[in-house]
């Protein structure tokens, strides 16, 4: 039986309640597998794929930058909930990658798109960046200040990643996903959200060059300042932890227990991670959606693009009741709990976004066969 909300214990009695009404997403169409990586260093399918999980990536042309996947994810995002870039009264871009420091990879958005009214601006959380963005859009919207925001998480981390250390390029991939987010009446939506950061950690995964700290020079360049660095063994241990920690501190808030959740949205970044988290919560593993296998880690973009594909593929039902978890570099980490109800009928998949949905589904049950042999 379900645990019975007291709704003004989960929401301030001050917000009104918030919910995605459509979502979307955009993946870049080149893909690199493990064994075009294997023919490029020195690594191979198997050690990839025993200690990530992931067998390919979505890697952007060379003209494409973040706002262009994130334009594509939102297009479809707006698609799905019936509405138009005029209704936007705020766009927010998570990424870490944004197509230059100004102006921001929002404003951007807003001049593909004409969202002629919307304020707009990036959000930096790396891969927490959506959760974090998406709990800022409520505030607004519940707060009653604005109708309608559109929360975007984009990466294109191919443009930061070091393709000499096979430690890290390995592991990454390019994609935007999307939600427009308004006031749903009668709908719970987003039931609680736990954000967290610990700056002490910065220096486990970060990118020293290029900002005002080291600003990019011919010999920052040379020391390849400019690409992403990272302390894999540190960075998994405190993933574990700290998404577990979000994800009871949200149960707890919205006085549910773990059984109570039906779906799992967890950061796409390593099946280790995940399967840690799995059993540590007392999750079954069959309530997580899983991308990860085909998309690499997109940081800000993988939540995102993991709910639209989830959401789209029937493997969140109507009234589910949804955990979302994520986990990235500052560090930061979050957790969000919503229940999921399908578009209005007025917001009917188009055909085209409908075959996307059976693409998600064959790749899908790709994966079961592929991860069996990692559970
Ligand atoms: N192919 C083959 N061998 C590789 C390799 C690759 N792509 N990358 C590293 N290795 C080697 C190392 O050189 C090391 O060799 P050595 O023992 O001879 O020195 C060996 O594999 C083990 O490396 P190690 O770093 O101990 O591996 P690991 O088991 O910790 O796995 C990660 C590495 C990166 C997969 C793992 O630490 C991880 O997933 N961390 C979390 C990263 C993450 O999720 N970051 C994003 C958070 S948002």
């Amino acid at each position: 039986m379900k645990t019975k909300i007291v709704a003004n214990e989960i929401v301030p009695k001050t917000l009104r309640s918030v919910s995605i009404v459509g979502t979307g997403s955009y993946l870049p169409k080149r893909i690199l597998t493990n064994a075009d990586l294997a023919k490029m260093m020195d690594t191979t399918d198997e050690w990839i794929t025993t200690r990530t999980g992931i067998k390919e990536r979505h890697i952007a042309a060379p003209d494409q930058a973040t706002s262009d996947l994130a334009t594509e994810a939102a297009r479809r995002a707006l698609r799905q909930a019936g509405l138009t870039a005029e209704d936007l009264d705020m766009i927010i871009v998570a990424t870490v990658t944004p197509d230059m420091y100004f102006p921001s990879t929002a404003c951007s958005v807003q001049k593909a798109i004409g969202a002629k009214k919307a304020v707009c601006f990036d959000l930096e959380a790396a891969c927490s960046g959506f959760l974090f963005a998406l709990e800022t859009a409520r505030q607004y919207v519940g707060s009653g200040a604005i109708t309608t925001a559109l929360v975007i998480g984009a990466d294109k981390l191919t443009a930061i990643t070091d393709w000499e250390d096979r430690a890290t390029c390995v592991l990454f991939g390019d994609g935007a996903g999307a939600a427009v987010v308004r006031s749903r009446p009668g709908v719970r939506g987003i039931i609680a959200t736990a954000m967290a950061s610990d700056g002490n950690l910065g220096h486990l995964l970060y990118l020293p060059g290029g900002g005002s700290r080291n600003p990019a020079t011919a010999q920052t360049v040379k020391d390849r300042l400019h690409f992403l660095k990272m302390a894999g063994k540190e960075v998994f241990k405190y993933a574990v932890g700290s998404m577990l920690s979000a994800s009871k501190e949200v149960l707890k808030k919205a006085n549910m227990t773990i059984d109570d959740v039906d779906c799992v949205i967890p950061h796409q970044a390593n099946m280790r991670i995940i399967r840690a988290i799995g059993e540590r919560l007392g999750s079954p593993l069959e309530k997580y959606y899983i991308n990860l296998d085909r998309t690499g880690n997109m940081s800000a973009a993988s939540i995102p693009v993991a709910l639209d594909e989830a959401a789209r593929a029937g493997f969140i039902k109507h009234g589910a009741i949804v955990l979302m978890m994520a986990f990235g570099g500052g560090f930061t980490w979050g957790a969000t709990l919503m229940e999921w109800r399908k578009p209005e009928p007025s917001q009917k998949i188009s055909s085209k976004d409908a075959s996307r949905v059976r693409v998600s589904n064959a790749q899908k049950r790709r994966f079961s066969t592929n991860a069996s042999n990692l559970w």
